[in-house]
């Protein structure tokens, strides 16, 4: 796909992307189409972004309860809720956005050394999201790895800035407690008990950490960060710097829906519901689509800590939510599954997951 300067995706690879070189204009083929509508049909109404308070999961059975009946109701009607209270010291997400940010300050040279397409490697540094191979690009240069356990990892991690490993290392275990009680109120509140997945998850789950950098972009109006997507975690425990984060939110009574932008208030966490949820209620609970927009004069940093099942280990639907009027309505899958799937799919043009795991009556 070449435009009349010559330009196609190939020439944006990593390393020479716009993004990468602060390019003054956003080339033709990182304009999205009309339909992902990077700016209009948003609902600014915060107040709708349910927030949960999440230190009543320690309390009283009765707090207990509630706590469980809140993230059920925004699992159903959102797929997505914010959380407070979560414990998480404001030190540890403000140095892990900090070293986050100092990374991609860094020279070229030291960030290339990390430079891979290749999905499967448990740490890259990459743009957009397939590199050059996406129809469309997106005005996005991340860094991925794997953060558990994080002994297994972290000397593969950068080790400029100096106290990058330290800094991100931390917020990776704290994030990864909170996504162990979090996973548990969720099964708690489908009827399958706390510790249904704890063992699984706690023993070889998967933590992958997306650290997404976003530099200013000379037409927020044109381009996007990233496209509409689903996570196919479990869940992702999402930390931002600035607003960006987009959720889309079905209308409860049918209708087409619209987009909701996340606002930031410090020390919040934002918790996603991954497409592995969505399997394991059997589509009680939605995996949230989502997608970022652009800002034109400041850097966005976010840190997407994605939780989910062991390399190989299967998500299937529970027994105990299956009976004759009820039937599963997905086929299992792993995370090492998904990966064959990104191998093989083009995100950028709306491809899900999810969708290839449905099953059809
Ligand atoms: C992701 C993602 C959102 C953001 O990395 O999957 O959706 O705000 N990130 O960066
Ligand atoms: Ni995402």
């Amino acid at each position: 796909m070449e435009n009349e300067k010559g330009e196609s995706s190939s020439i944006f690879k990593m390393g020479n992307s716009a993004q990468e070189r602060s390019l003054p204009y956003v080339p033709d083929c990182y304009a999205v189409p009309p339909s992902y509508e990077p700016r209009d049909a948003l609902d600014s109404n915060f107040e709708i972004v349910p927030t949960i308070d999440i230190s009543r999961l320690k309390g009283s059975d009765d707090e207990r309860r509630g706590v469980i009946q809140e993230l059920s109701s925004a699992c159903q009607l959102f797929g997505f809720f914010q959380v407070v209270n979560h414990g998480i010291n404001q030190n540890i997400l403000d140095d892990a956005l900090e070293v986050a940010h100092g990374f991609f300050e860094l020279p070229a040279k030291e960030k290339k050394k990390f430079m891979s397409n290749d999905v499967y490697a448990p740490v890259r540094y990459t743009t957009s999201i397939k590199d050059g191979l996406d129809k469309i690009q997106f005005w996005r240069i991340f860094l991925k790895h794997y953060a558990h356990p994080l002994h297994r990892w972290i000397h593969l991690w950068p080790q400029n800035p100096p106290e990058y490993r330290e800094k991100m290392g931390k917020f990776c275990e704290e994030v990864r407690s909170l996504s162990l009680e979090i996973m548990g109120a969720i099964t708690e509140s489908l009827g399958l008990g706390r510790d249904y997945l704890s063992s699984r998850m706690d023993k070889n789950g998967m933590q992958v950490m997306a650290v997404n950098c976003y530099p200013p972009c000379p037409d927020p109006t044109t381009a996007l960060g990233l496209p509409p997507h689903s996570d196919y975690s479990c869940i992702t425990i999402l930390l931002q710097n600035l607003t960006g984060l987009e959720i889309f939110h079905l209308s409860a009574h049918g209708g087409s829906g619209r987009w909701v932008l996340v606002p930031e208030v410090k020390g919040v966490l934002k918790v996603h519901i991954g497409d592995h949820v969505e399997v394991l209620s059997n589509g009680l609970y939605n995996s949230v689509i989502h997608k970022v927009t652009l800002n034109e004069e400041k850097t966005r940093i976010s840190l997407a800590s994605l939780h989910s099942l062991g390399m190989d280990d299967k998500m299937s639907v529970p027994y105990q939510l299956v009976n004759n009027e009820n039937p599963a309505r997905y086929r299992e899958s792993s995370f090492n599954d998904f990966l064959a799937f990104l191998v093989k799919n083009d995100i950028s043009q709306g491809e899900r997951f999810i969708d290839t795991l449905r099953i059809k009556d």
